[in-house]
């Protein structure tokens, strides 16, 4: 079977989904490098998911509790593919995906991670750029690999840590960076 166009995007989400909004909003322009033909989530009460719908965008809600992994994934990865998705945008997605599935997917996943990576991988970045004295924190898009932010780093943007801030007001700096970062990066990416 042909590979799918990597043009055709689906978006994995676990909540807010302010970058999956991002993503979608940027796709509507009419030179847009990308379209949005799925939002996916692991919870069916993401408030993303509310607004995906709302657009009229194909959505896919599977939560893996009782199911197990395996069968979540699968699942996942059927719905992927009849929507012919080419790539996967992970945009708050709260979940591990299994090495077997970044296999079947390998180099087609990014994510979008709030720091600037090598540097704080994992989760409370804010609170560990600001505890460690930094200047300067940021965002980073990369490729998903088998270890935990850890692929190619495909774009990244800076925001200065000011003084006073903490870890919630920095945060919102660094999403406003990042609603600016995932769509022109994924633009990128997929036109490579
Ligand atoms: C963002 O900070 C993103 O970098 C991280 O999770 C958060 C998701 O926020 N991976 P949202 O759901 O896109 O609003």
């Amino acid at each position: 079977m042909a590979e799918a166009d990597a043009r055709s995007v689906a978006i994995l989400i676990s909540g807010r989904g302010s970058n999956m909004t991002a993503l979608v909003e940027a796709a509507d322009a009419p030179d847009a490098a990308y379209k949005v033909v799925l939002v996916a989530s692991d919870k069916s009460d993401a408030p993303g998911l509310a607004w995906a719908r709302a657009r009229g965008i194909a959505i896919f809600a599977l939560s893996p509790k009782g199911l197990g992994k395996p069968a979540y994934e699968a699942a996942l990865d059927a719905a992927l593919r009849a929507a012919e998705v080419g790539t996967i945008a992970l945009a708050g997605y709260m979940r591990l995906l299994s090495d077997g599935f970044v296999a079947k997917w390998r180099g087609r996943i990014v994510n979008i991670h709030p720091s600037l990576l090598p540097r704080y991988k994992g989760l409370d970045t804010h609170a560990r750029a600001i505890a460690a004295g930094d200047a300067v924190a940021g965002c980073s898009v990369h490729i998903v690999t088998e270890e935990l932010d850890g692929g190619a780093v495909l774009g990244q943007a800076e925001v200065p840590i000011l003084p006073g801030d903490d870890a919630d007001r920095l945060a919102e700096r660094v999403l406003a960076a990042e609603h600016r970062l995932y769509p022109a990066t994924l633009a990128e990416f997929v036109a490579r």
